[in-house]
């Protein structure tokens, strides 16, 4: 098999906010692409070797002193390069084209544009036809615009507010376009981005499912040899897929350790041991470490001391499983490409990321293990793609994502058991209706929230004085916003009514409709 990097497209990154929805767009294409920050030296874009180029949109003016500027390598390339938005505008102000600050012609969200002509890129595509030209309905976001084109390049759409809404330099293979392929709004966007990476730049569509497992695979025989791996299995979706894949790439070489640190979900540790250890065969250590876990958390009510306390144990936990295993020269972990980005990101000090979720249970550097990281070039929807593939149960791969402190973020104030136990049934109610009612996939993420309140209720003559909890399910694309999710007045009733008959410490269900900001998705 060729190896399924040598194709591969460069995506230099200004800043923008759908940058890595271009890279998931080119992966989904089948084809491996990495995403660098605009000011990568001239070294690293050449040792690249890329088949293509593409240059993000971004936050700045191109016409702002200071502004980011596409690498010199990138310009020198002979390479096809499409240039997006702030991406396209830079082409444009970098080869002695002109571009203007327009704010009282910026366009945000939909538009139309006409196609004047059809270079290989548009070649076919069209969602309109109008006076027997075609039209394409896309969606833009731009205060500057393209007002003179470089050299050599020629005009292929326009739309109301961008005389230059496309341009090309067809003798080159460069492109530019004013708006964001990258998004489903922009309704031939994909296929554009599949013309640009499969037609234009001549690959060949290697990066499949089966091809990234068979690599991934020979990558880890290649570099642990006969030698053993640890890996700490939290049934989320990451360490399970790392888990899969490395039974699959070195079987008993393999040890998971899974500590049940008792703020998991019901029976999710019985679960996790069922799937990995009792159908798949892979050796798995439980740890229970619930007392442990509790008693360390006794009396602890701040968010933020919770959240290290349950860290710091967990990292306690693991070294001491990890130090019975006296042969185990590697630890395993299930970084995932966007964690990759954003430290890479944050040590290059480039502006505008876009912070992601913030983990615990990060494991010590002093355990002097070499790090195997086989998920280190994949988007989480390729993980959960690799992991079906691998043989893990879809609802496993397919599930929201839990955080690293698990109920110890979803119980307000101080944990017990009482509560934890109280939760985790209220919880079960809930997302065992979400599944019944074809609504937990609608959502992005959905849980209960235990309130150490207590509410007065009345149950046939009695009176009732107890527990509350809070329902949340948001919708969201990126977790750093999101928005209540609108579940059926009648769901709720259902859901609510079940818990207060069968939990008794619990009085009243609530529903959470705030939005993120100003609320946060998790009630700490
Ligand atoms: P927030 O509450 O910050 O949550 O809006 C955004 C996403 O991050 C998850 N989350 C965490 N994940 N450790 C994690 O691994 C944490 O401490 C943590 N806090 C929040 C949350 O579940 C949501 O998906």
């Amino acid at each position: 098999m060729a190896d399924l990097h040598d194709q591969r497209i460069l995506i230099i990154d200004f800043g923008g906010q759908t940058t890595q929805l271009i890279a998931r767009r080119v992966r989904e294409c089948g084809v491996y692409c990495e995403i660098h920050p605009w000011d990568i030296s001239d070294d690293v874009v050449n040792a690249f070797k890329p088949s293509g180029v593409i240059l993000s949109g971004g936050p700045e003016s191109v016409i702002a002193e200071g502004s980011p500027t596409i690498p010199g390598a990138v310009l020198s390339l002979d390479v096809p390069l499409l240039g997006i938005c702030y991406g396209m505008q830079a082409m444009v102000h970098q080869l002695g084209g002109e571009v203007r600050a327009q704010s009282s012609h910026s366009e945000f969200g939909y538009a139309l544009v006409d196609i004047l002509n059809q270079p290989l890129l548009f070649a076919g595509l069209q969602d309109k036809v109008q006076n027997n030209k075609p039209q394409l309905d896309v969606w833009m976001s731009h205060g500057d615009r393209v007002e003179a084109l470089p050299e050599g390049y020629t005009l292929v759409g326009i739309s109301d507010n961008a005389p230059c809404a496309i341009i090309a330099n067809e003798a080159q293979n460069r492109y530019g376009i004013q708006f964001h392929p990258e998004v489903t709004h922009t309704v031939q966007g994909a296929r554009i981005l599949q013309r640009f990476v499969l037609d234009v730049c001549g690959c060949e569509g290697l990066w499949t499912p089966g091809n990234i497992i068979d690599d991934a695979i020979k990558r880890v025989q290649e570099s642990v040899g006969d030698e053993e791996v640890i890996l700490g299995l939290s049934g989320g979706v990451d360490s399970s897929v790392v888990a899969a894949l490395l039974h699959k790439a070195i079987g008993t070489q393999l040890t998971c350790v899974f500590v049940d640190n008792g703020l998991l979900r019901l029976n999710e540790g019985d679960q996790v041991m069922k799937t990995f250890a009792d159908n798949m065969g892979v050796k798995v250590i439980r740890v229970d470490a619930e007392d442990r876990f509790l008693k360390a958390l006794s009396g602890e009510s701040d968010p933020e001391a919770k959240r290290k306390i349950i860290g710091n144990l967990f990292v306690d936990v693991f070294e001491e499983e990890a130090a019975k295993l006296s042969n185990a020269k590697w630890l395993a972990q299930g970084t995932i490409y966007p964690d990759v980005i954003e430290s890479a990101a944050s040590t290059s000090g480039s502006a505008h990321l876009i912070k992601s979720h913030h983990n615990v249970g990060g494991l010590p550097s002093e355990m002097r293990l070499k790090l195997v990281e086989p998920l280190r070039e994949l988007f989480k929807d390729e993980v959960r793609t690799i992991g079906v593939d691998l043989g893990l149960p879809p609802e496993m791969v397919q599930r929201h994502p839990f955080p690293g402190p698990g109920l110890g973020v979803r119980i307000l104030g101080e944990i017990n058991k009482e509560y934890a136990d109280i939760l985790r049934e209220a919880d079960a109610i809930f997302i065992d209706a979400l599944y019944a009612h074809n609504l937990y996939h609608k959502v992005s993420q959905a849980f209960t929230v235990f309130l150490p309140v207590k509410s007065v209720g009345v149950t046939g003559d009695g009176r009732r004085y107890d527990y509350v909890v809070a329902l949340r399910a948001v919708e969201t694309i990126d977790f750093m916003t999101a928005r209540a999710a609108q579940l059926p007045w009648d769901f709720l009733d259902e859901v609510s009514r079940k818990i207060c008959n069968s939990i008794p410490r619990i009085s009243r269900v609530t529903y959470d409709i705030s939005s993120k900001p100003p609320a946060t998705i998790e009630w700490e």
